[in-house]
């Protein structure tokens, strides 16, 4: 049996605990189990390219063929959870599981923890062709923790059965591979706790694309006009291989259409101009940030500039909801939890954010069994307030901007920009992930102009 709780839990036990173990062995409804095949029983994704080499070629480059292998999921895998499993083995079943989403034949093998990225194993394939080819179903109804059924064999399955044989393998056409529960299997993640860590295809289910049966593929794998094998077929509709997301500028920026307008044009300095930014997801079909939710963080930050370059930070207006205190910029500490698997003793933890201070955040913070914000979403016992932006939604956030004396009369410039950063910056130093992995990028600025007096 699990260790669920500390003695301080005790007073809560009874009913969270009956709740917790039912989703404490979340792997027991899986259909796949550790030991159940050899790497022999896979293709590699060269074999595949000799026919699909444009799929392969896309694949190539996005990160579904570095899910085990990205040096940050390296690092968090190998430092923090692995480490964590041996310090505490409660954690070990989550942590082999790790696995069956970020290379699913490891899994299989039980290659537990498979051998790291430098050493060349298959496990490096991560998710490969064959990973979402031999999937024919997923048990039970709700899609998550890799429940996905996997059958290796020379039987690939699909959404199409085209008008030409395969001279290699069997095509069977299944309804699964245009359903985004294919990819709920393991976009959506519940930790040992009985907590939703990741739930971007929960996400679309509520919201508006599901309603208008916009899928996953529709955004993150575009059809267009190709043929989809050598000596194949061409189909108009032929599904591309791209799965880009938030390691691509280009999907990332414009997510959100932002505005900012003052309410009143002309001013003196003392007096008191009221901004209004909005905030309209218009890319997503999911929240904005979705996916590892306890790494990434969107913040909106409002500046004024004067005519001698003199610049002013604007801090948001609270809007007085539970929790709020997450979603504005501090200096407090946090991530102590990380403290035991790196074997460091009443750990201070690293700043929780490193953004200017009084900033709004869009983000979902997750707590470790004592309360305090972790990453290590293994360690989620419970979530924060939610104030990330829903797909279609908007947000709308208001700025008191007091005008300072010291302000230069004439035309003031007030700029309001929308930064992501795919993991915290105190984290990624801290744990030396390399810095492109929290380098802040601009997804979208605007700025107005007000006039003051002397
Ligand atoms: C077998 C598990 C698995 C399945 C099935 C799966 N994914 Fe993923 N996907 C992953 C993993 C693991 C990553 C994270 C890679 C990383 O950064 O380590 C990922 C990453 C992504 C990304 C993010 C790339 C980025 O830039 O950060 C997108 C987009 C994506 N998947 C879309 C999809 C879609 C759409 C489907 C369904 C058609 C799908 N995935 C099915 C495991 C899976
Ligand atoms: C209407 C278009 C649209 C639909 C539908 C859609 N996405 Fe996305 N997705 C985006 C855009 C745009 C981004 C880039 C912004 C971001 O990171 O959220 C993105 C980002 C992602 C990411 C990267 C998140 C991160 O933080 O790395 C993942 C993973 C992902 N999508 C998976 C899915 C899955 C799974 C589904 C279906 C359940 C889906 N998407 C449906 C547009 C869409
Ligand atoms: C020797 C060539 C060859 C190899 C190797 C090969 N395929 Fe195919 N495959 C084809 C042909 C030809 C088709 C039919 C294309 C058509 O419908 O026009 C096909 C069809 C498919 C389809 C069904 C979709 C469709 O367009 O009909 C899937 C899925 C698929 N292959 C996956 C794979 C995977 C995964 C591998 C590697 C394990 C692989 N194939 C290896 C030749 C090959
Ligand atoms: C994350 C899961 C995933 C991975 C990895 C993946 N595919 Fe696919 N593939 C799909 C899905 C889903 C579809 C069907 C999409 C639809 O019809 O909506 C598809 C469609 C195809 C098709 C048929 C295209 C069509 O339009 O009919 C071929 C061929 C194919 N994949 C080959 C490959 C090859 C080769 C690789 C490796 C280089 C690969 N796939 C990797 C999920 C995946
Ligand atoms: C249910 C499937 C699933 C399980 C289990 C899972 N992951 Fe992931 N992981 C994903 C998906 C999908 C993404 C991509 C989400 C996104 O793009 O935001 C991801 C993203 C990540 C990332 C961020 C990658 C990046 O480049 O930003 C890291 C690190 C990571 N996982 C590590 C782990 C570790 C360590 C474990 C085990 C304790 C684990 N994962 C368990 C599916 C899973």
């Amino acid at each position: 049996m699990k260790k669920l709780t500390t003695p301080s839990f005790f007073g809560i036990i009874t009913l969270g605990l009956l709740v917790s173990f039912s989703f404490m062995f979340p792997l027991s409804d899986s259909r796949i189990e550790p030991g159940d095949s050899d790497y022999d029983d896979f293709e590699t994704p060269e074999y595949c390219a000799q026919c699909h080499n444009q799929f392969y070629q896309q694949w190539k480059q996005a990160m579904m063929s570095e899910a085990y292998t990205h040096h940050w999921d390296e690092i968090e895998y190998f430092k923090l959870a692995v480490a964590h499993a041996e310090a505490d083995p409660d954690f070990k079943e989550a942590v082999d599981g790790c696995n069956g989403c970020h290379t699913p034949m490891a899994y299989l093998v039980g290659d537990f923890p498979p051998p790291r990225p430098s050493e060349g194993s298959r496990a490096n394939e991560s998710v490969s062709c064959e990973v979402c080819h031999l999937i024919k179903g997923i048990s039970g109804d709700t899609a998550y923790n890799f429940n996905f059924i996997l059958e290796p064999g020379d039987t690939k399955y699909s959404s199409r059965k085209g008008e030409t044989e395969s001279p290699n393998h069997e095509i069977v056409e299944i309804d699964l591979h245009s359903d985004t529960r294919l990819c709920g299997t393991c976009h959506n993640e519940k930790s040992p706790f009985g907590v939703w860590v990741k739930s971007t295809q929960l996400e679309w289910e509520e919201g508006p694309y599901a309603e208008n049966d916009v899928t996953c593929q529709e955004c993150h794998m575009p059809d267009t006009e190709m043929r989809t094998a050598k000596l194949g077929s061409t189909y108009p509709d032929a599904r591309m291989h791209l799965f880009n997301g938030g390691h691509d500028p280009g999907k990332v920026k414009g997510t959100i259409e932002l505005r900012i307008q003052p309410d009143i044009r002309e001013t003196v300095p003392g007096e008191v101009v009221v901004l209004t930014a909005t905030l309209f997801n218009q890319k997503t079909g999911h929240k904005f940030p979705t996916g590892s939710v306890e790494d990434r963080i969107v913040w909106l930050h409002v500046e004024a500039e004067d005519e001698d370059g003199n610049t002013f930070h604007i801090p948001v207006d609270k809007k007085g909801f539970e929790g709020e205190e997450y979603t504005i910029a501090s200096d407090v500490l946090a991530y102590q939890d990380m403290g035991v698997p790196l074997g460091i003793e009443n750990f201070e933890g690293v700043r929780r954010e490193d953004v200017p201070i009084g900033d709004r955040i869009y983000r979902m913070p997750y707590f470790d069994p004592e309360g305090r914000m972790t990453i290590m979403q293994w360690n989620t016992a419970s979530l924060g307030v939610d104030y990330r932006i829903g797909p279609r939604e908007t947000k709308t956030e208001t700025f008191t901007f007091e005008l300072p004396f010291e302000i230069k009369p004439g035309k003031v410039q007030v700029t309001a920009t929308l930064y992501y950063r795919l993991l915290v910056k105190p984290v990624g130093e801290f744990l030396e992930v390399p810095e492109e992995e929290y380098t802040a990028l601009e997804v979208n600025s605007h700025s107005t102009e007000i006039t003051v007096y002397p």
